[in-house]
């Protein structure tokens, strides 16, 4: 029998505690069951059932096709592989239009497996995160570039550039954390915004294009592993490429990276 406890699981408590001691986590997305073994055996805090299943696993051109039914069939196939991460899971485009459908919709997500459900916008997010948190349900809202709204923001553009933007993004997320929000994702901004809004919230902000400076990462396991077909986003590195440890090296490189502040490196981030 083995003397070894088992690692302990992944909370919202552990994130808090990560930011408070400056320790950096790491989160990807995963699709399926092996997808989860292989990020827990790496290490990664955090697995995000993410709507870009929609383009890296279902070939669309966008997230908006995705369904809460696709997202619950993901989430029940990751949970099978999760021994100790987070799951996360995507609330999909037009799934929190109200408040009947936001808790309807969050709690098939929570009863396949989810431990937080995330939402994609802005202060006017505060209503549907007070009343998940009302309700038991830990939310991420997704700030930044929201490709649930590519097509009102006219392409997948970095945010908050001008200034007044920049502090719009700040004040909105402190709104957020204030209505209950646990986590603040924040995507593509630049690395001064994405600084800004981690100094200035208590909860823990994840970036992906938002500079080194937030409290954990996250990358597409398709754009991680270079999977994915045409050009990268600026954002990306592929960690499998000259790899010679195969795909767990590749995460686990991933994990160390983030953790130890080497990724994103500056030519991974907008300025
Ligand atoms: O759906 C997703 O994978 C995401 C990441 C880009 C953060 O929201």
């Amino acid at each position: 029998m083995s003397t070894q406890s088992p690692a302990r699981k992944v909370t919202i408590t552990t994130l808090q505690k990560m930011k408070r001691d400056g320790e950096r986590f790491a989160m990807m997305t995963a699709y399926d069951y092996c997808q989860s073994v292989t990020a827990n055996k790496a290490g990664v805090e955090v697995m995000l059932v993410g709507d870009s299943l929609g383009m890296v696993i279902q070939g669309h051109d966008s997230s908006l096709p995705v369904t809460v039914e696709d997202i619950a069939y993901h989430v029940r196939c990751v949970r099978r592989g999760n021994s100790r991460g987070m799951i996360m899971a995507d609330m999909p485009f037009m799934s929190y239009f109200n408040e009947v459908t936001t808790l309807e919709n969050a709690a098939v997500l929570m009863r396949e497996g989810a431990h937080m459900v995330k939402l994609e916008g802005a202060a006017w997010l505060g209503k549907s995160t007070k009343l998940l948190a009302r309700h038991g349900i830990p939310v991420c809202a997704h700030m930044g570039l929201t490709p649930q709204s590519v097509n009102h923001l006219g392409g997948y553009r970095v945010q908050g550039r001008d200034p007044e933007q920049a502090e719009k993004i700040i004040a909105e997320a402190k709104q957020l954390q204030d209505h209950g929000a646990c986590v603040i994702l924040l995507e593509c901004v630049p690395t001064e915004l994405g600084k800004a809004v981690t100094d200035a919230l208590d909860i823990p902000v994840i970036g992906i294009g938002a500079g080194p400076h937030t409290d954990g990462q996250v990358l597409v396991w398709h754009d991680l592993l270079g999977l994915y077909p045409g050009k990268p986003a600026k954002f990306v590195k592929n960690f499998l490429e000259g790899n010679p440890r195969g795909i767990l090296g590749a995460v686990s490189d991933y994990v160390q990276a983030v953790k130890d502040g080497s990724f994103p490196a500056p030519e991974h981030c907008y300025d």
